[in-house]
């Protein structure tokens, strides 16, 4: 198993292009099924996670490969219906197949997601939505079976909480429901808007994505497009606290700086200078970052869930206390006590947590435990003193394509061991 050697304290100068969002890709490459011919799907990025989706529609029937940068996919041969288990535990997000395939099949079977290391991940929306749909759900020995015989109907559907996940999967089932299908209480995450975008480009015809009512007309078929995955603003949100603890200047290019809204005052607020033009952002750090005023995680357009971890890692070394108060996800601090065996002085209570910013953090070996936890791990290992290992690297491979990569040519001393 691969651990990463960050040497620390070396600042970081140049441009770097964010990749694709994982988060984008995931439900289009799902959306892909309900599609007829070749879609040609660019800046897809290059991560296990996306690995474990093709493996499901590969084994769905679907023929998929990488050409250059893109990736194409053809859903005609599909004469599956089911996820088997070992596919499914591959990706938690693998539920967002669960409305595809029962749209284009008028079945689904596939075990239950369960819980994964950021806590519980119900599905209790996606399946309170479909149901409402007409599809006729069993869950038994941990297995969800569901039928559709006459296929899926329009109706008026209500998210107690703005689920990207239930969003995303109700959206695509409803492109082939009878009828009108409206989602109130949607998310308005970019990556809903970017599944809009690529399946009205195949002729489905969804409107509203990105406000909070979506209003999905229902057609019997769709084409396939070509599509362009729009930049991971994660990514990009840890590359900015690669930035910021390395006191250092970098250039971001290929993103869209409006998907960042909510992580810029942030790092303003820790007194990094930030400039952004069309498709780049420049960030330019102080030699000390200040505290940051209370950090909410919040849905979409609030401050994202996923930037937590890199950004309480940036504000491990900053002057003063910041405190956190993760409001999306219950088992989101895992990287604290590694973070802390590295010298931060970090408290938790339950969603809360109350960084009292250090001087210096020093290498030490550390062990990922999720995705966004290993990215605040190499986030804190670029500003330790002498070498961190990082364990847990295939966490850190689900959502960051060659980050070590990626770092090594800004000037970070990071390498694979
Ligand atoms: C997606 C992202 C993930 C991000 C999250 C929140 C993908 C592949 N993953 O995950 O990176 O952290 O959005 O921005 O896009 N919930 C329920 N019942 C449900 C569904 C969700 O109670 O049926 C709860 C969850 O437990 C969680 C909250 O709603 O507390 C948010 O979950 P959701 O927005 O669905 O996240 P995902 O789509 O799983």
């Amino acid at each position: 198993m691969s651990k990463l050697l960050v040497t620390g304290r070396r600042k970081l100068s140049g441009e770097v292009y964010v990749q694709g969002a994982k988060n984008s890709a995931l439900p289009v490459l799902a959306a892909t099924i309900l599609t007829k011919g070749e879609n040609v799907i660019f800046n897809c990025p290059d991560l296990s996670d996306i690995d474990a989706s093709v493996g499901i529609l590969r084994y769905l029937g679907c023929s998929v490969s990488r050409s250059g940068g893109a990736m194409l996919i053809n859903a005609e041969g599909i004469n599956k219906s089911d996820i088997p288990d070992e596919l499914m535990r591959k990706t938690r997000s693998s539920i967002v197949f669960l409305g595809a395939i029962l749209a284009r099949t008028g079945r689904a079977r596939m075990s239950f997601p369960g819980g994964c290391e950021i806590g519980p991940r119900p599905i209790d929306l996606h399946l309170k939505a479909l149901r409402q749909m007409g599809a006729d759900i069993r869950e038994k020995h941990g297995y969800l079976d569901c039928t559709a015989p006459n296929g899926l109907k329009g109706t008026k559907i209500t998210l107690s909480f703005p689920s990207v996940g239930a969003t995303e999967d109700v959206m695509i089932a409803a492109c082939f429901a009878r009828g009108i299908t409206t989602i109130t209480n949607a998310a308005r995450e970019p990556e809903i808007c970017d599944l809009a975008d690529f399946m009205n480009k195949c002729g489905a015809k969804i409107s509203g994505a990105g406000e909070g009512v979506i209003v999905i007309e229902g057609v019997t078929s769709l084409n396939s497009a070509s599509h362009s995955i729009i930049p991971d603003r994660i990514v990009a949100s840890t590359l900015l606290a690669c930035a910021a603890v390395t006191n250092s200047k970098i250039l971001l290019d290929g993103i869209v700086c409006s998907h960042l809204a909510s992580v810029i005052p942030v790092f303003e607020e820790a007194g990094c200078k930030i400039r952004c033009t069309t498709g780049k952002l420049e960030i330019s750090a102080p030699e000390r970052l200040r505290a940051m005023k209370t950090v909410r995680t919040m849905p979409y357009p609030g401050f994202p869930t996923d930037a937590q971890a890199p950004v309480l890692a940036a504000a491990c070394v900053a002057d003063g206390t910041t405190v956190f108060v993760e409001n999306i996800f219950e088992n989101r601090y895992r990287h604290t006590g590694e973070l802390v065996r590295m010298g931060a002085n970090i408290k938790t209570v339950g969603k809360v947590a109350v960084v009292e910013g250090v001087n210096a953090l020093y290498g030490a070996s550390v062990e990922a435990a999720d995705l966004r936890g290993a990215a605040a791990l190499v986030v804190a290992g670029l500003c330790a003193e002498s070498q961190t290992v990082i364990s847990g690297v295939k966490y850190l491979q689900r959502g960051y394509e060659n980050f070590e990569l990626t770092l090594s040519a800004l000037g970070a001393d990071i390498k694979k061991i």
